[in-house]
């Protein structure tokens, strides 16, 4: 029969009541379905802070790293915010995606049937919500350097991150999403702020007979060559920059229409106008100056024909979400974008609680995680909901260990549980059972097995 090794990490707060839920329908599950799972628990975050010293202790990466993969609880809490820096258990946590290099993290958000009256939105904006969000999880300003305090030129105290993205950082990401949104409606949007991050025009035109090329110099490097050599040049590239950064056109015809309408009163030959035009047009078609983000993503939708890419900005994103959510099937976006989306994407669907998560590397175990944190506030009081935990066990059966049938019967049992009217606090409401966190694991349990004799 199968066997897997399974890292268990609980971590603190309500991590350890999901993960003791999580294991056991793992177990259920797995002596159905003829898997043998040998569980390894370490402790992380603020539990192995208080027991080694540091929230990610070596023999729990190693631990990890060998499994086949890794579920984790959640971690943090009030005793460890003043913490340093590298003794914060969130430290633990960014160390062991670095670790086990997990760049991709899976958020999906689905509204249930059965829980369409405990979103927040209105029936008929959250019913049949389903997306995913794919949070790029190792880069950005989690991990960009420089970082740190010092003082500004008034001798001022001062802070900083860095939003840093090398290209492999956001090509390997996009592949995963373009994947994704394939495998599902074919719907990809990118999520970035191009309007206010640093962004380059880096596509030029070159002279004769309008051919193109990409050299990645600045258009404003060029336009400087040109003004030693012609005046009127030097003024035509810098229309060409100005249009690209006023017009946002995914749509060739304005830019065009934009640009001879300014062009022509320079007094160019028609030859340069010409050129001109295609330039732009150029411009146009590969979603004008960019962030590198957007840039890269861009690029890469030409080997994916199948699927439609649109941009967005994230404070847009971030109102479409409740606006419309439907509007969505994959998107793709950085780290911190990705943190705050899928917070407000669980929502829609009624909880937190209710949000499984998979972060998966190019090779290598994957960490799975509901998205929600330690929940100080209604830690032990067997008050937590802990099905996002159960279905972060089914995405490691899934995206994990490739164990579908494993993981449609968690699916199944958590289905199954919440017809029959079993709710946790978070997604109560009047006229269902109220119960707390272990006894819905104990539905969970009792809607696997009764699956089973239905079966
Ligand atoms: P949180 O997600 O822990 O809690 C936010 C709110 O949602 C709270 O009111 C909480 O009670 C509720 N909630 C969360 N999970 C729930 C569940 N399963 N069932 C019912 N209600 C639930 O976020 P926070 O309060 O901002 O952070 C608390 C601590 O958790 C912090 O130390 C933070 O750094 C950490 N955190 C850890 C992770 C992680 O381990 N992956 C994620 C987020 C936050
Ligand atoms: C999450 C959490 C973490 C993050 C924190 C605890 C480091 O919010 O998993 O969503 O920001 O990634
Ligand atoms: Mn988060």
């Amino acid at each position: 029969s199968k066997s897997y090794t399974l890292t268990l990490l609980p971590g603190d707060g309500i991590g350890p009541e999901v993960i003791s839920v999580a294991k056991n329908a793992l177990q259920l599950v797995g002596s159905l379905e003829g898997i043998e799972f040998k569980f390894k628990e370490m402790p992380m975050g603020g539990a192995a802070l208080d027991l080694t010293g540091v929230p990610l202790p070596e023999e729990t990466l190693s631990a990890a790293k060998e499994s086949d993969a890794v579920l984790l609880g959640a971690i943090g809490g009030y005793k460890w915010d003043n913490n340093e820096k590298h003794l914060k258990p969130e430290t633990g946590l960014l160390q062991l995606r670095a670790g086990l290099q997990v760049f991709a993290n899976l958020r999906p958000a689905t509204v249930l049937p059965q829980l369409v009256d405990a979103s927040t939105l209105k029936k008929e904006v959250a019913e049949g919500v389903d997306l995913m969000v794919v949070r790029e999880l190792t880069g950005g300003i989690y991990f960009g350097k420089p970082r740190g305090f010092g003082k500004n030129e008034n001798g001022e105290e001062t802070g900083f991150n860095t939003e840093v993205y090398a290209a492999n950082e956001i090509d390997r990401i996009a592949r995963v999403a373009f994947e994704t949104a394939r495998k599902r409606r074919g719907k990809l949007c990118s999520v970035d702020k191009a309007n206010v991050l640093e962004r380059r025009v880096d596509e030029e035109c070159d002279g004769g007979g309008g051919r193109r090329r990409r050299r990645g110099k600045r258009t404003m490097v060029v336009a400087e060559k040109k003004r030693t050599e012609n005046n009127a040049n030097m003024l035509t590239f810098s229309v060409i920059e100005w249009l690209v950064l006023q017009t946002q056109c995914g749509e060739g015809d304005v830019c065009i229409h934009f640009m001879l309408f300014l062009i022509f009163p320079i007094g160019q030959s028609t030859t340069n106008v010409n050129l001109l035009i295609e330039c732009a047009a150029l411009l146009c078609d590969n979603g004008q100056a960019s962030m590198l983000w957007r840039k890269i993503v861009t690029n890469i939708a030409s080997e994916f024909p199948d699927v439609e890419l649109s941009h967005m900005y994230v404070d847009n994103a971030a109102m479409q979400l409740v606006r419309n959510p439907k509007q969505f099937d994959t998107i793709v976006t950085n780290n911190i974008f990705g943190d705050i989306l899928s917070d407000e994407a669980s929502m829609i669907t009624g909880s937190i609680g209710m949000l499984p998560s998979a972060s998966l590397g190019a090779s290598g175990p994957g960490l799975f995680e509901p998205i929600h944190g330690s929940a100080p506030d209604i830690a032990g009081q067997d008050k937590a909901n802990p099905l996002a935990t159960v279905l972060s066990a089914a995405m490691l059966l899934k995206y994990g260990l490739g164990e579908e049938k494993a993981a449609q019967r968690i699916e199944a049992a958590v289905l199954d549980a919440l017809d029959r009217g079993y709710r946790t606090g978070d997604i109560y409401s009047t006229g269902l059972k109220l119960v707390g966190c272990k006894e819905m694991g104990e539905e969970v349990l009792k809607s696997i097995d009764s699956k089973v004799a239905a079966a």
